[in-house]
């Protein structure tokens, strides 16, 4: 592959719509090819600071529950509709992933958290990409909710650990074109010493 083709995959990725997303998700050798780009992520002081949590089909539910103790901890008198919102959310994409940060303080390590959060950006990409390459769509998806203590707790995260974003990944029929995007002379430029 040459230089030319590897851009026209990154720039003909879009992001799925996950009410159209559906099965099949990446097989058990193509969930290891993705995460073997993730690994391969820049990682300053090989500090690891992220890993990936795979919620397997039979576990939607108990997932549709965290995300309802999490509107419960934010939203005093949560409705019915609110509810049923929260557990249909956890069966969204027939692959589901959590990208989690494993963040080292600046006790341990001189390498502050911003660089740590980079790192765990590229190896989302990495993954979205590849994903992408293979023929799957994907959507990062992250939402208040997931940001509460119960929800931190329920997936087992420890006291360093950060939920960072959902990745959700499966087919669609059509994919949709990408909007929004900076032009190339827009976020370029050459500094000039003053
Ligand atoms: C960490 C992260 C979290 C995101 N969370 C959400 C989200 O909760 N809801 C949403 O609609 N888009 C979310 N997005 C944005 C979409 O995934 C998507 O990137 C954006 O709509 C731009 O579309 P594109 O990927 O097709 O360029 C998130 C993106 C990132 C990087």
């Amino acid at each position: 592959m040459n230089a030319q083709q590897l851009v026209e995959i990154i720039r003909s990725r879009t992001s799925a719509s996950l009410k159209q997303m559906k099965a099949p998700g990446p097989s058990r050798e193509e969930m290891k090819l993705i995460v073997e780009a993730a690994a391969a992520a820049p990682d300053h002081g090989h500090l690891h600071p992220f890993r990936i949590l795979e919620i397997p089909t039979d576990a939607r539910n108990d997932l549709g529950e965290l995300f309802v103790k999490a509107v419960e901890e934010t939203q005093a008198t949560p409705t019915e509709e609110a509810l049923t919102r929260a557990r249909e959310k956890a069966h969204k994409g027939p692959v589901l992933l959590v990208l989690v940060g494993c963040f080292h303080g600046s006790d341990e390590t001189r390498i502050p958290k911003y660089e740590q959060m980079l790192s765990a950006g590229t190896a989302l990409q990495n993954m979205v990409l590849v994903a992408h390459a293979m023929g799957y769509a994907s959507r990062i998806t992250s939402g208040d909710s997931a940001r509460s203590p119960a929800f931190h707790k329920g997936l087992g995260l420890s006291e360093n650990e950060e939920f960072l974003c959902f990745i959700s990944l499966g087919k669609v029929d059509e994919t949709r074109p990408a909007k929004g995007r900076q032009e190339p002379q827009e976020l370029h430029s050459t500094w000039m010493p003053m």
